[in-house]
This record gives structure tokens, C-alpha cells and sequence, in this order.
């Protein structure tokens, strides 16, 4: 790996908002040189190029680290930052729905290893960091299937984790709690929420917007993912949270099932 403190060549997916704008421009700043990626047209932002690169399109993911490799030779990190929201009640979400969260969050992750793996092994080094979410640790109401696609990247990234090590290659999981981002706005929404859920799931609706509202600075995470860069041997899992939230996913191992789920569910009366 390349020696701490040296500027290294960073692929940031989705750097085009929230935290991996801010990863980006944070990483930029110390030196690094960076790229993005959004789906829409590439272009120069803060510090770092934003090049085109649509997660769901295995094409587009390719062309897009070949374009990093053609221009700076190597990779020596990767921030598997781009992802979706959902929200609804899991029985008004069609297997659909679903099923593209999924493909983003999970196989557009997947997308770019496999991408970039073979230019890692090439190195004898790397990094891959995956964003997950404190939610991976627990269901939450009403994102029920936001939690799995998490649940599930952490897994394959603890698999990942040992199957390339012995390549020189490091693979942590960094999970953010709530940062103030547009992950609301673009989340998948059922078409629409039947009776029975319809109290409850507005009610966690409310709060979560208001939670988010007030919810920390991006900017956090982006400090976190340069000490991790900076790590020759990474933790497996990072957490972004405070207070209540990094509790929570203590007391998700200490306390019976039932027990966290009646006071998951006090939160959200
Ligand atoms: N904000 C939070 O509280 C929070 C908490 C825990 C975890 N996270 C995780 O942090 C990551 C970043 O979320 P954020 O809160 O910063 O959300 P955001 O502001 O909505 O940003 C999402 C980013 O992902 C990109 N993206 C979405 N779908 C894509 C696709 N199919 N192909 C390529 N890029 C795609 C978007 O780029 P374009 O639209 O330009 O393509 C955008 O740059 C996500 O994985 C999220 O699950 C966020």
C-alpha cells in the first residue's frame, strides 16, 4: 500500500451529494486525487472530476473505472458510497421495488469490486470501503428492506474482507447514522400505503424527517474514511454515530429480541 500520508488515487461511487460529495471534496483537499461518479454527465467539482457511472449498468461501471486506470494508471482506494433509500410498509412494496434497491445497494457495489479487483491483485494493494448503515444492525419500521440491502452488503463485505487479504488488499465496512443528506428525497416509495399501516407508517415518517432535519454533517464521515485510508490494518467494521444510535446497536447484541423490538417501537409512537 501506498505509504500513509501520501497522496493516493480514490474512486468515490456517488459523488455527486451528500456524504460522498463530502468524501470527495474532503479527500481532494488533503491531496488526494479523487474521482467521482453520478449518472448524470460528468464534469470538474470541488477539487475532484465527477465521471459517468450508472451502478445498475455493469457496462457503464466498467467504462468508468477504465477511465480512472487511463488516466491515473492505478487504484488504490475505493468508497462504495452510492446507494438508495426506501421507505414503506414491506407488505405495500412490490417484490419490484425491492428488487432494484437491492441491485443498487447491494450488485452495484458488487459491480465495482469485481471491476476494480483485478487492478488491486495487479498492485499487491488496495482498499475497498463499503458504506453501509447502522441500520444493517437491526430492522427499522417502515425501511424494513433499506435494513436488509445494508444486513446484506456487510455481509459480503466480512466475506470479501477474507477472501482478498491475501492479495494485500483491505476491505472495511463504514456505517454512517443519520447525516444530513438528500437520501430522503430520492428514497423508493410504495405507490401507495393501504389502511391498516397508514397511522403507523406516518407517524415514522414524521419523525424520521424531523430526525434527519437536524441529523449531522456529512463532513464526519469524510474524516473518517481518510483514517481509514491512513490504517495499514483496517478494523472490519467502522461506525459514523452517536449517543442513542451507536447504543442501539449495542443493545441490539445484549438485550433480548423482543425486548429491543418494544423499544425500537417506543421510538416510533
Ligand atoms: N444520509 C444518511 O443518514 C445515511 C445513513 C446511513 C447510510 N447512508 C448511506 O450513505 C450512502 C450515501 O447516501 P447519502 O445519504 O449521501 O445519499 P444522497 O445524498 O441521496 O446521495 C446518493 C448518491 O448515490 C448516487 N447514486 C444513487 N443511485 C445510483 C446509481 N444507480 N448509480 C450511480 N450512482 C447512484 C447519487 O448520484 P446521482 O444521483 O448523481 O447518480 C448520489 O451521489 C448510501 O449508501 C446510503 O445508504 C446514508
Amino acid at each position: 500500500m501506498p505509504k500513509p500520508n501520501t497522496p493516493q488515487v480514490v474512486l468515490v461511487t456517488g459523488g455527486s451529494s451528500g456524504i460522498g460529495k463530502a468524501v470527495c471534496a474532503y479527500l481532494a483537499a488533503q491531496g488526494h486525487t479523487v474521482y467521482g461518479t453520478s449518472r448524470k454527465p460528468a464534469g470538474q467539482a470541488e477539487g475532484y472530476q465527477l465521471i459517468a457511472m450508472d451502478l445498475a449498468d455493469e457496462a457503464s461501471v466498467n467504462q468508468a473505472v477504465a477511465e480512472v486506470l487511463a488516466n491515473s494508471n492505478r487504484i488504490d482506494a475505493v468508497v462504495n458510497n452510492a446507494g438508495l433509500g426506501i421507505q414503506g410498509a414491506t407488505e405495500d412494496l412490490t417484490p419490484g421495488q425491492a428488487t432494484a434497491l437491492f441491485d443498487t445497494n447491494v450488485m452495484g457495489a458488487h459491480r465495482v469490486v469485481r471491476a476494480v479487483l483485478p487492478q488491486m491483485r495487479k498492485q499487491g494493494s488496495g482498499l475497498i470501503i463499503n458504506i453501509t448503515s447502522l441500520a444493517a444492525n437491526f430492522g427499522l419500521p417502515y425501511r424494513g428492506f433499506y435494513s436488509a440491502s445494508k444486513a446484506a452488503l456487510e455481509r459480503y463485505t466480512e466475506t470479501l474482507s477474507m477472501e482478498v487479504k491475501p492479495f494485500g488488499i483491505r476491505v472495511a465496512s463504514l456505517q454512517p447514522g443519520e447525516y444530513k443528506t438528500n437520501i430522503g428525497a430520492n428514497r423508493i416509495r410504495p405507490a401507495q400505503t393501504s389502511e391498516p399501516y397508514k397511522a403507523g407508517y406516518n407517524r415514522a415518517m414524521e419523525l424520521l424527517g424531523g430526525s434527519l432535519h437536524y441529523s449531522r454533517d456529512p463532513n464526519e464521515v469524510a474524516r473518517l474514511v481518510e483514517r481509514i485510508m491512513a490504517d495499514p490494518r483496517p478494523r472490519t467494521v467502522y461506525y459514523a454515530a452517536h449517543g442513542k444510535q451507536r447504543l442501539a446497536v449495542l443493545l441490539k447484541k445484549l438485550l433480548p429480541g423482543r425486548f429491543f423490538q418494544r423499544l425500537m417501537m417506543q421510538e416510533y409512537k
